[in-house]
């Protein structure tokens, strides 16, 4: 049932505050401590993890790129993210003390399930982060973190990645419990906000206008560029696959500091730019982003930038300034992803575009 909405896939990305709540539900004790009781691998193994390989295709691939940053910074595990259709034909190096932490939303993925076979034949501990309750990834696996996303039946995933992130974020912080690279209470000041996130971004959803206006202006450009840095490069990148898979649009998400070793020629008179800028004050990256925005309007573009509500900088830079609510750098993506949802679900709309079953695309690819 599509409850009213128009799409699935807008009724999905309108769950998200439930579907994130959800997937925090009971992880946190009053105690202070950190459950995962289906994670399955006893803590002295979790100790002994001396590298993390996350593995995944598409949107799961980029919640684990978001994952990289957060896993490494909390817990200082060497974390690798890779295309898992790019895995096993390498001849990665894995041990009994890697864990391969594999991200699918359906449990189903061809890639990503031949990846996680690969690295448990060459020994490696196999966690899933899935959406699939009894599929097979999570099946194939020593361990599993499922999200709680409930069934997500739009071919672009939103909820999904919101919900993989939210399992990332319990992982790492899980595994810093575990190994104590943090101390509890900084855990729970980090608990706390992962806690607020299901209203930050039913605020995002609430204040969404601006996007959808903006769907309106660009829907006949033929390019749209995305930029971002840290965590903000993943959301550019996923918001540029929503793009192309919906609105069949030319769409590319780069690093923003990777604009001068080649993109910036692509810049021209009037090509809409997103731009996700890191918190201001609390985040050395976002003068640098911000001196990006100025180089490229000084070229022509069309900037939209989303950043949060107060940063000062903004005013003077944006053409459209989505502005999100304040939150940590790290899990900013949580909030910074919504409007790029809605702008893709929104064009694509607007151009009479089948948004739940875009052309070409399965909802979950079980052929390699
Ligand atoms: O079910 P999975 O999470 O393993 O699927 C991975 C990708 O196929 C999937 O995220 C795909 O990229 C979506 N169409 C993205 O919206």
């Amino acid at each position: 049932q599509k409850d009213g909405f128009d799409w699935f896939m807008r009724k999905e990305i309108y769950e998200q505050p439930k579907a994130v709540a959800d997937t925090l539900l009971g992880r946190y004790d009053t105690d202070g401590s950190l459950r995962l009781d289906e994670l399955r691998i006893p803590e002295y193994e979790l100790r002994l993890i001396d590298k993390i390989i996350i593995v995944a295709c598409g949107t799961a691939f980029y919640s684990g790129l978001v994952a990289k940053y957060a896993i490494e910074h909390w817990t200082r595990i060497a974390c690798e993210v890779e295309l898992a259709h790019e895995f096993r034909y390498r001849d990665p190096i894995l041990s009994g003390r890697t864990l391969v932490v594999c991200i699918s939303q359906s449990g189903e993925t061809a890639d990503t399930l031949m990846a996680i076979r690969h690295a448990s034949e060459q020994g490696a501990r196999v966690l899933a982060i899935c959406n699939t309750n009894g599929s097979t990834i999570p099946r194939e696996s020593d361990a599993v973190i499922y999200t709680h996303a409930g069934p997500e039946i739009g071919v672009a995933s939103t909820k999904g990645f919101t919900t993989q992130l939210t399992a990332c974020y319990l992982l790492g912080l899980y595994l810093a419990q575990v190994r104590s690279t943090l101390f509890g209470d900084e855990i729970a000041v980090l608990m706390a906000e992962l806690e607020r996130m299901p209203q930050t971004i039913q605020r995002v959803l609430d204040e969404a206008e601006p996007v959808l206006e903006l769907a309106a202006d660009f829907a006949d450009q033929p390019s749209v560029l995305f930029l971002g840095r840290h965590v903000g490069y993943p959301v550019a990148l996923e918001g540029a696959l929503k793009l192309k898979e919906l609105a069949y649009i030319h769409a590319e998400g780069f690093a923003a500091g990777e604009l001068k070793h080649g993109p910036i020629a692509l810049i021209e008179d009037g090509l809409p730019v997103f731009v996700v800028v890191p918190p201001q004050g609390r985040d050395m990256l976002h003068d640098k982003v911000v001196s990006n925005i100025a180089e490229i309007r000084a070229r022509g573009a069309l900037t939209a930038v989303l950043a949060e509500e107060d940063d000062e900088a903004i005013p003077a830079l944006a053409d459209v300034w989505i502005r999100l609510p304040k939150v940590s750098t790290l899990l900013q993506p949580l909030a910074a992803i919504v409007p790029l949802q809605l702008f893709a679900c929104e064009l694509a709309t607007r151009k009479g575009h089948d948004v739940d079953q875009p052309r070409n695309l399965a909802k979950s690819v079980t052929v390699e």
